[in-house]
């Protein structure tokens, strides 16, 4: 959502930080703005609906010059996409600045507080904050306290960057709440503040990430920390991801390069943990003791989105591996439930980004049950991994095409893992059982290359099926949460209505859908299941449907029964959803390129979705 970027040095910081936010475009926003502290010792504020094109365009010969600078990309939640409720916005005397994420829950009751001797030029929630500084400034504090005991009159959870005309030199970030992250950025005798790292890779990797609670008092040369009002000590890290790792290369999409990545991504997520001489999996940021995992009664998984239909492949992975009751749920539905769990349980949350507001929220409830933790993730220092007993990274460096693909694909891996991981924790699965899921495993990332290798067929597809308006996505058993996915990359990146169901239930309503302008595509794997979903293709045929099958290499007999056949290699039963999703994303992509979408950041889409 939101992106933020800040920057104080020697250089000219409006540039600087529009880069950096035009780098943070993926996370989705409907409007820029950039407030400079200019040279002349005045605030200088641009702002509007629209790209950040636009406004660098706008800006053009006229670019306010100034070393100090904050810039945001806002997604309107509280008040529609215009120049005025652009961030950042300012106090009464045009001297302050404030860009947020994140929303103030009791906005209306502080804007009634602050009363007629302040002026508000937008609908937002946002704007209270700059004027609550103002009235917190005149009580004689510095921009820091002003901004800590404004954070605590605000409700909800919060990412707030601020500076002033009157202590030039200064930026203040804050974060409370799951509002989305903060990261700080140090370079020599310059230091930046963003919500993500790609606006910072391009001038530094070490970086502090704020926890909850934190205010950082950013200066060219020093930043210092501060939690619950006293000075605290954040060291920073070095993250692993280089600029050229979140360029797109030659590639016309990042959906495009990342689909791409994916062998690569998988074989990032085994390296080193998967041990095949001796069959035995390690996991080396979940120490947990064997007895505590042998405490464990049952496992609940949650996500949202992607993550929620890789969670759902997991819950396989825990009954069938590690032979574990599992269930498995919406982490937004889960947290408003009255879930009963407590220390005999294992919370598996996964999370791309680890700073979904929901996931987030799953995992505070879970820990206050006390319930064991691990998280699946691929946002090195995000929430999620602060907040978990263990952590399985997925290794797949920075996603920046909104639709999740290469991490979806490494979170499944990471399931995998885990399960076997706990199952030979616990003591059920012996060295042969081991041998067994291992072996697979070994081969999945050249067979997700041989399926990408095959992409030429999905675009003579995509060619075929991109004036339909609606589809159906059925599967089975474990490929239920593929096709549920599939249809979820169909309807993000290129706006058509796709459904995905468990191909049993089709009879109980969708059925109704099937004529000849509804493809539906069908999941045929091999074993029991897979004469249930021939007969579900008959069912479909004799409506006159139009039947795409995803099938197994040999499955020769598809060619009849379907309409169009994509055939991916032969893996274990349990794996092979990581090669049937690969040919669903490339047809989503295809078909979104033919019908001219936005690909990368398809409309009203945030990648990283930190408000409920
Ligand atoms: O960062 P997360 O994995 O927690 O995000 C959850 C969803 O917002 C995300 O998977 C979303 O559904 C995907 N971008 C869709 O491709």
């Amino acid at each position: 959502m939101c992106g933020i970027n800040g920057y104080v040095g020697e250089r000219e910081a409006a540039p600087i930080v529009l880069d950096g936010l035009s780098r943070l475009e993926y996370r989705g926003y409907d409007s820029v703005g950039v407030a400079v502290l200019q040279d002349s010792g005045e605030v200088s504020i641009h702002k509007r609906a629209g790209k950040i094109g636009d406004l660098s365009s706008e800006l053009t010969d006229r670019w306010p010059t100034g070393k100090q600078a904050i810039g945001h990309t806002r997604w309107a939640t509280h008040g529609k996409p215009s120049d005025a409720n652009a961030h950042p916005h300012a106090d009464c005397t045009g001297r302050l600045v404030v860009i947020h994420n994140g929303i103030v829950e009791n906005h209306q009751e502080l804007r009634r507080r602050l009363g007629d001797e302040h002026t508000f030029a937008s609908e937002t929630d946002t704007e209270v904050i700059p004027h609550l500084l103002e009235n917190n400034l005149k009580d004689g504090m510095n921009l820091a306290d002003a901004l800590t005991k404004t954070m605590n009159q605000l409700e909800g959870a919060h990412a707030v960057l601020a500076m002033s005309a009157d202590e030039p030199g200064v930026i203040v970030a804050a974060r409370a709440g799951n509002a989305g992250g903060i990261v700080v950025g140090y370079g020599r005798g310059e230091n930046y503040v963003a919500s993500d790292l790609p606006a910072l890779l391009p001038h530094t990797r070490n970086v502090v990430f704020l926890d909850d609670g934190d205010i950082a008092v950013v200066r060219a040369k020093t930043v210092e920390y501060r939690n619950g009002g006293r000075p605290v000590t954040r060291e920073p890290q070095e993250v692993p991801y280089d600029p050229v790792s979140v360029a797109k290369g030659n590639y016309k999409h990042f959906m495009q390069k990342e689909i791409g990545e994916q062998p690569e991504a998988i074989l990032d997520t085994i390296r080193g943990r998967a041990n095949f001489a001796e069959a035995r999996v390690d996991l080396e940021d979940v120490q947990i003791s064997p007895s505590r995992l042998g405490s464990i009664k049952r496992v609940v998984l949650v996500g949202m989105g992607t993550s929620l239909h890789a969670a759902m492949i997991g819950r396989h992975y825990f009954e069938r591996i590690a032979r574990m009751p599992a269930e498995v749920d919406n982490a937004s539905e889960w947290r408003y439930r009255e879930p009963v769990v407590g220390p005999d349980t294992l919370l598996v949350s996964v999370s791309q980004s680890g700073e979904t507001v929901d996931t987030l929220a799953a995992m505070e409830l879970a820990r206050e049950r006390g319930c064991l933790q691990v998280t699946i993730c691929n946002g090195i220092g995000s929430q999620a991994t602060r907040m978990a007993d263990g952590i399985v990274y997925t290794r797949c460096g920075l996603e920046i095409g909104v639709a999740s693909t290469k991490t979806y694909l490494a979170a499944i891996t990471a399931l995998y893992l885990l399960a076997c991981h706990i199952g030979q924790e616990r003591g059920i699965i012996d060295r042969e059982r081991m041998g067994g899921y291992l072996e697979p495993i070994a081969h999945l990332p050249y067979l997700a290359g041989e399926v990408l290798a095959r992409g030429a067929e999905q675009e003579e597809l995509a060619h075929e099926f991109a004036r339909f308006d609606n589809f159906l996505f059925l599967g089975r058993g474990i490929h239920y949460p593929v096709v549920m996915e599939g249809a979820l990359k169909l309807k993000e990146v290129s706006y058509i209505h796709a459904e995905g169901y468990p191909a049993g239930e089709m009879k109980h309503g969708p059925i109704a859908l099937i004529d000849p302008d509804v493809p539906v595509v069908a999941v045929v794997q091999k074993g029991d299941l897979r004469a249930k979903m021939i007969n579900n293709i008959e069912q479909v045929k004799a409506r006159e449907g139009t039947v795409i099958a995803i099938g197994v290499d040999g499955d020769d007999e598809l060619e009849e029964k379907a309409d169009r056949t994509f055939y991916v290699p032969e893996t274990s039963d349990l794996l092979s959803p990581v090669l049937t999703s690969i040919p669903m994303q490339l047809f989503a992509y295809n078909v979104a390129v033919r019908r001219g979408c936005d690909v990368d950041q398809p409309r009203n889409l945030a990648k990283t979705v930190t408000v409920e």
